[in-house]
């Protein structure tokens, strides 16, 4: 039994990830239990909608026991069951929306109905300190890139979010291209640091003036016609060359192929990749924390474990004098702990919903 402790039961199957987490008072983490579909996944070199749902199927009854069992709760002391209804994918979210429902009707307890892109923002919090408000959030993950004025965990306002592809697909649509597996991130992040990220020139694409929307599409392109070379004029072979005119050499064989790139040319390619995506999205978190006037930087989704991002993001939070909060590693992927910490704080605002809770492939708000 645990006292005068407010314990929410979360839930997430909003992609491939199936979790459960018990988490007490918005903070502590009594147990965090997910279930990973990326063997799954991997020979397609990306989430197959279907399979993921059907995945969810099966996994979730045990995910949900699993989790119960590790944190010594009775359902007796439950308070609350919060699950991610939106967005995601339309068949994962179902599983798990109707496995939170059945429990909330069980239990008897409320439903809390979380935003799971909201929810990456708070997932630094957890086992941690508070975060201090306002702040300026960062979302970067393998279906969001959003950028939030944050002026508590339930009240975030969208500053600006991609017009294409997300930050974190881009990384697995490049690693792809680069012939590096699924998923892309930890691949190119991998890759990236036996490479120099100034012997391939890639664009940047910030948008118009001071805009804090994002693109990525562009350079995922430009990734590709560097490989393949522009569709119709693919090159020879690469001509050998000195390690003096290394960069003219990258340029000047682009549109090999990926085959005949070698491995430290496929390394220059991902931290040159890599360094761009990571330069945009800290000109733009810069923006936003002015914007905001914030006194903490929050980045939260599958991409804020990358190592040059979380760097790049140190090293900006000490220039602007701010405090930054990163999740740690466990936490930047989807689970459910981000979802019923949150919820906590619904619960307390008073936000329920009916047993008429639907799930949303795009968010609400
Ligand atoms: O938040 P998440 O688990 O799922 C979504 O809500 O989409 O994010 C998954 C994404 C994938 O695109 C994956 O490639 C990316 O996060 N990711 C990374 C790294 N680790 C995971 N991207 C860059 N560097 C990493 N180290
Ligand atoms: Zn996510």
């Amino acid at each position: 039994m645990i006292a005068n402790r407010t314990l929410i039961v979360g839930i997430e199957s909003t992609c491939d990830e199936a979790g459960c987490a018990v988490v007490a008072d918005g903070r502590t983490v009594l147990s965090n239990v997910v279930a990973s579909q990326i063997d799954l996944h991997a020979r397609f070199g990306g989430v197959v909608p279907e399979i993921a749902s059907r995945a969810h199927i099966e996994s979730i009854n045990t995910v949900i026991s699993q989790a119960l069992a590790e944190s010594g709760i009775t359902p007796a002391e439950v308070a609350a069951v919060a699950v991610a209804n939106e967005p995601g994918l339309i068949g994962s979210l179902l599983v798990g929306l109707m496995a939170a429902k059945t429990l909330a009707w069980v239990w008897d307890r409320p439903l809390v109905p979380v935003n799971h892109v909201w929810a990456h923002a708070y997932a630094p919090a957890l086992d941690a300190e508070p975060i201090e408000y306002p702040a300026a959030a960062l979302v970067c993950s393998g279906g969001h890139t959003a950028l939030y004025r944050c002026l508590s965990a339930t009240e975030l306002e969208l500053l600006g979010s991609t017009i294409d592809d997300a930050a974190g697909e881009a990384f697995d649509k490049v690693a792809g291209i680069l012939g590096l597996g699924f998923p892309g991130g930890p691949a190119i992040d991998r890759a990236a640091r036996e490479g120099d990220p100034s012997i391939v020139k890639l664009p940047i694409s910030l948008l118009k003036g001071q805009s804090l929307d994002f693109s990525f599409s562009g350079i995922k392109t430009a990734v590709l016609y560097h490989v393949n070379g522009l569709p119709g004029k693919r090159k020879g072979k690469k001509s050998r060359r000195g390690p003096h005119a290394e960069r003219a050499a990258a340029q000047e064989n682009a549109g090999r192929g990926i085959e005949s790139f070698t491995a430290r040319e496929i390394a220059d390619l991902a931290a040159s990749f890599q360094k761009a995506i990571v330069d945009t999205l800290m000109i733009k978190l810069r923006r936003a924390a002015k914007v905001t006037g914030a006194r903490t930087l929050i980045i939260g989704g599958g991409v804020s474990a990358n190592s040059a991002l979380r760097a790049a993001a140190g090293e900006l939070a000490d220039k602007l004098h701010c405090r930054l909060r990163l999740p740690d590693m466990p936490m930047t992927v989807d689970n459910a702990a981000m979802t019923a910490g949150l919820g906590f704080h619904y619960l307390r605002a008073g936000r329920m919903a009916d047993y008429n809770l639907a799930a949303r492939a795009t968010a609400s708000r």
